[in-house]
């Protein structure tokens, strides 16, 4: 189980992990640089997460995920947003595609884009995200550095259940860490990058459970 002296999980992690029954279908949505889908894969290479990701699905060409994901041997979609008439025609798009990968739970990584019910109804409860704050603080654009700005003394991330309005929804696992004196926009979203590999795997079996 990774380290995590530094921080506070809550719900804890879970000291068995559940392995039962058929691997979980993932499908991975990430933008940029795609570290947490990195985690993923570890959690399941490790053993520690039983699923499977059958699919990433990535919006901007020339994004480091998809390097990534090839890396670690998984089949990448790119579904540039550019070349879409509307976010709806996109996550139509989006749907298809994960269902064609057989894919049963969404894990938005670093997916930089607001999605519509027309991807949240397709998969009632499955789709997910992780947020890099304390939710509900500091939800959109810029969470480490609206944390640095309030002058909090803990910060975090939180893995939620994804609904319309952006970054609400259900909380599934967090961790917290501390703000140091010091810190820059960098060296605080180093720390919480940390747990979000932690939790993010810990947060989907949790899910897949309740
Ligand atoms: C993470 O900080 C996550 O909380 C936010 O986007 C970032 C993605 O990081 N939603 P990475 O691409 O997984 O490294």
């Amino acid at each position: 189980m990774p380290e995590t002296a530094t921080a506070i999980i809550a719900p804890p992690l879970p000291t068995v992990w559940p392995q039962f029954g058929q691997p979980l279908q993932l499908g991975v949505m990430a933008s940029g640089n795609g570290s947490n889908l990195e985690a993923i894969a570890q959690a399941i290479h490790r053993g520690d997460l039983h699923a499977e990701i059958r699919a990433v699905i990535y919006n901007n060409p020339g994004a480091k995920v998809a390097d990534r994901a090839r890396r670690l041997g998984l089949p990448t979609v790119l579904l540039n947003h550019r070349q879409y008439p509307s976010r709806e025609a996109l996550d139509k798009e989006i749907v298809e595609t994960l269902r064609r990968h057989g894919v049963e739970w969404v894990i938005m990584a670093g997916w930089m884009r607001c999605v519509t019910s027309v991807l949240i109804d397709a998969f009632p409860r499955q789709v997910l995200n992780i947020h890099p704050s304390l939710l509900p603080s500091f939800p959109g654009l810029r969470a480490v550095d609206q944390a640095l700005a309030a002058g909090v003394k803990l910060a975090g991330c939180t893995v939620h259940h994804v609904e319309l309005a952006v970054d609400s929804g259900p909380v599934i696992m967090q961790a917290a860490v501390p703000v140091e004196p010091d810190d820059s926009t960098e060296t605080l979203q180093a720390r919480i990058q940390q747990q979000e590999h932690v939790i993010y795997p810990a947060a989907i079996a949790l899910a897949a459970i309740a």
